[in-house]
């Protein structure tokens, strides 16, 4: 099938076109008029999507070398997300299926992440453990089968792209931190600062990062001296060490020879080092692209192709879900 995806949870406007499981074309334009702010203004990311969202459409046929009757399913983002700017994405996705006349469903943000490894690696076998890293959502997940879902650990307060984000505001390097972060990061001592890990007790598969926040803010205000490059490596280290101890704990209790990783923090090297150092080949670690990490609509067309192969469509008048859960 020829499915045209459609995301716009956040600050990334992006159309893509998927068929047989396979990209034909994947456009993603970032919405850089946020940087001024250090954060997304959600009112501006809604009106910026509503600008593009056409424009992008449009490329992204002509990208795959495909008609606009070629086209034979939409997928768009219901949730999670900013209330406006999932409204505004799935208002002009509704609009498009009715005039071309084709089945539309709405697609879960998180799931989407999940079934990129999926679209990246067709062969992926389960059962698996997924690390979900994204800038709202820190969980590990057991996978037992398509679409069955069964939650590991999920954070108490921060998300871990969240701790890239909020860190670098702290330190005045800009959003999105985790690329910033990651750069300054490769020419520092990662054992420079001993910042706190949360939850590190045995078993414990659950995340905190707020202290660890908290703690980067208190090192700043007291002007000790550290090289910034310093400071950065070991306040990186301290988010990754958490993630990759945690993610081994839940591939030990469940005995799987499988896992993934998925969500924007996902693009981070070192952690794929991390992972993959700790795994030492014993496990088969999976990580998508870097531009299928992110934000995308690749990963959006691929589950909605899965969903409309199965017959599974959305009625005309669904809602989006904010606060959508994967389960
Ligand atoms: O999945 P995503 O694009 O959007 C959400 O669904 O939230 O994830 C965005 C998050 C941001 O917090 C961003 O700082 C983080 O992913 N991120 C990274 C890297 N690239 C993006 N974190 C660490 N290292 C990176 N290279
Ligand atoms: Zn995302």
């Amino acid at each position: 099938m020829i499915i045209l995806g459609i995301e716009s949870s956040c600050d990334e406007s992006a159309v893509s076109i998927c068929k047989d499981g396979k990209i034909l074309s994947n456009v993603v334009s970032s919405q850089k008029v946020h940087n001024n702010y250090g954060g997304v203004v959600p009112e501006i990311a809604s009106r910026e999507h509503d600008r593009l969202l056409n424009h992008l459409v449009v490329k992204s046929i002509n990208e795959a070398n495909i008609s606009l009757n070629n086209i034979e399913g939409i997928g768009v983002t219901k949730g999670p997300g900013l209330a406006g700017t999932l409204l505004t994405g799935v208002s002009f996705a509704k609009g498009f299926s009715q005039s071309i006349n084709v089945p539309i469903i709405g697609i879960n943000h998180l799931e989407a992440h999940i079934y990129a490894n999926f679209l990246a690696y067709p062969k992926l076998e389960y059962p698996l453990v997924c690390l979900l890293v994204s800038g709202g959502h820190t969980q590990i997940w057991y996978i037992k089968n398509i679409f069955d879902y069964e939650l590991l650990g999920d954070t108490r307060d921060d998300a871990a792209g969240e701790a890239f984000d909020k860190g670098s505001r702290i330190l005045g390097l800009g959003y999105p931190g985790g690329p910033v972060i990651e750069k300054i990061a490769n020419k520092g001592n990662s054992n420079a600062i001993n910042f706190p890990r949360a939850l590190m007790e045995k078993d414990n598969l659950e995340f905190s990062f707020s202290g660890l926040k908290t703690s980067l803010l208190y090192l700043v205000k007291k002007e000790q001296l550290f090289d910034v490059e310093d400071i950065v490596a070991s306040y990186q280290k301290a988010i990754l060490d958490v993630l990759v101890t945690k993610l081994l704990r839940a591939i030990n209790i469940k005995k799987v020879n499988t896992c993934i990783i998925a969500g924007g923090v996902a693009a981070n090297k070192c952690l794929r080092r991390m992972v993959n150092d700790k795994l030492n080949n014993r496990i088969n670690a999976y990580y998508p692209d870097i531009n299928l990490c992110t934000d995308n609509a690749a990963m959006i067309a691929f589950l909605a192709e899965i969903y409309l192969m199965k017959g599974i469509r959305s009625s005309i008048d669904f809602d989006v879900v904010p606060n959508l859960k994967l389960k």
